[in-house]
């Protein structure tokens, strides 16, 4: 027997689900442009640290970041503020992804970087509240994951643009258990959603002179939200006849980020919320494991900054989380820098990360006291930052590691 009540109850449900997807979109038709970060009297930037090593890697980033600004912060033309409440205590305690105060402190900020934040799952000691990275991409409207993965011995330069606010995560803690036996999650794509991310991808590969974006979708599977997501590439494009585009399946697109034949053709890529969340682990390993990879979570007034990957709570409980590896953060920050305008401070920072993180390696991070603190590994990246032959070094380690890889 057909379960009609429990039928008509998850219809209900799912009738408000729809209501709550389409105000959205009514949000998304009236959304406005982009912050001009150079007209602003005074830039504020939120700090929060999150769960696990997040206060400690956070804080090694932090002075990273301070030290990059220092002219600015001294001028006032740079604010830098300390939110509290992002801890998973403090977010039990009160039952929500972002507790109301901390949000009302984010949201008086432009840009935030933001330690990575334990997020439970079900059979966790905690209860099953919803990521907290999950709803400040939604709150602040965060809609861009881009995600830079370079190896420059390889030739692997590659920009994942994710689609951050839909997909299966937007309505990820809102599923439904029909009966006992059915249990059904749902994806969504919107008109307005996915053009802007597809419009970004094809911008930065225009401005950037890059010139190929490669779609990613599962599109003869998941044929609505995929099928919305490539036909709309199909029209954006249009509008950039100077930039190649491709549409690969996810499946064999991650084969191919493997393939030492192919993957270095590959420059920007654009794709639907969970495939970008999946490949971009992939690739931050080959660039060398996602302690490497910063993540720049971008929408038109806010934006945040951080790490890829999560909270390693397993480190804490071990004592070993001053010696937690912060370069993932560093490099959130320099993401942060090239966002706000600060695009030659990225670039030093990311050359000196290039080297003390691959190359010199004068300080080696290993998790543990056999290794670097995050302190002193952030004060190595400044120190090395500061070189008057950084650029000249950068080029010669490049040069010798493409020389080696061959
Ligand atoms: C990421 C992370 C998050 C995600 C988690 C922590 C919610 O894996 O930023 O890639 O799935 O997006
Ligand atoms: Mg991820």
């Amino acid at each position: 027997m057909v379960d009609e009540k429990a039928i008509q109850e998850a219809q209900e449900k799912f009738g408000k689900l729809l209501r709550k997807q389409l105000e959205r979109v009514e949000v998304l038709k009236g959304e406005g442009d982009w912050v001009d970060y150079s007209k602003l009297d005074k830039l504020i930037i939120g700090v929060c640290g999150g769960d696990g090593i997040g206060p400690y890697i956070c804080a090694s980033a932090q002075k990273v970041m301070e030290f990059l600004l220092a002219d600015k912060i001294k001028a006032g033309k740079v604010e830098i503020r300390q939110i509290d409440g992002l801890t998973i205590e403090r977010r039990v305690e009160v039952m929500k992804a972002i507790p109301d105060d901390t949000l009302a402190e984010l949201k008086k900020c432009h840009v935030i970087l933001k330690g990575p934040t334990t997020t439970p799952k079900k059979g966790d000691p905690w209860p099953n509240i919803e990521s907290a990275n999950v709803a400040m991409r939604k709150e602040l409207d965060l809609f861009a994951n881009v995600r830079p993965v370079s190896v420059p011995e390889l030739g692997i330069n590659w920009t994942f643009f994710r689609e951050n606010t839909e997909g299966s995560y937007v309505m990820g803690s809102e599923g439904m258990n029909v009966t006992d036996d059915l249990a059904m999650d749902f994806c969504v794509a919107t008109t307005q959603g996915t053009e802007r991310i597809i419009r970004l991808g094809f911008d930065y590969a225009a401005k950037n002179n890059l010139n190929y974006v490669s779609l990613v979708t599962k599109a003869n599977i998941i044929k609505t939200t995929d099928g919305k997501f490539l036909s709309i590439a199909e029209k954006v494009a249009k509008e950039y006849p100077q930039v190649r585009w491709d549409d690969w399946f996810i499946d064999i697109a991650t084969a191919k980020l493997i393939d030492p034949a192919r993957r270095s053709d590959f420059r920007v890529f654009v794709l639907p919320n969970l495939y970008g969340d999946i490949i971009t682990d992939e690739a931050a390993q080959i660039q060398g494991g996602v302690g490497t990879a910063g993540s720049a979570n971008l929408g038109k007034r806010y934006a945040m900054f951080e790490a890829i990957h999560g909270s390693a709570p397993r480190m804490v409980t071990e004592g070993r989380a001053k010696y937690a590896d912060p370069c993932s953060m560093i490099k959130a920050v320099a993401l942060m820098m090239n966002h706000i305008g600060e695009g030659e401070k990225g670039r030093k920072l990311e050359m000196a990360l290039d080297i003390c993180c691959q190359f010199e390696r004068k300080l080696v991070m290993t998790g543990r006291d056999t290794g670097a603190t995050g302190d002193e590994f952030a004060q190595y990246v400044m120190d090395t930052m500061q070189r008057s032959d950084l650029e000249s070094a950068w080029n010669g380690y490049v040069e010798k590691a493409k020389k080696a890889a061959q």
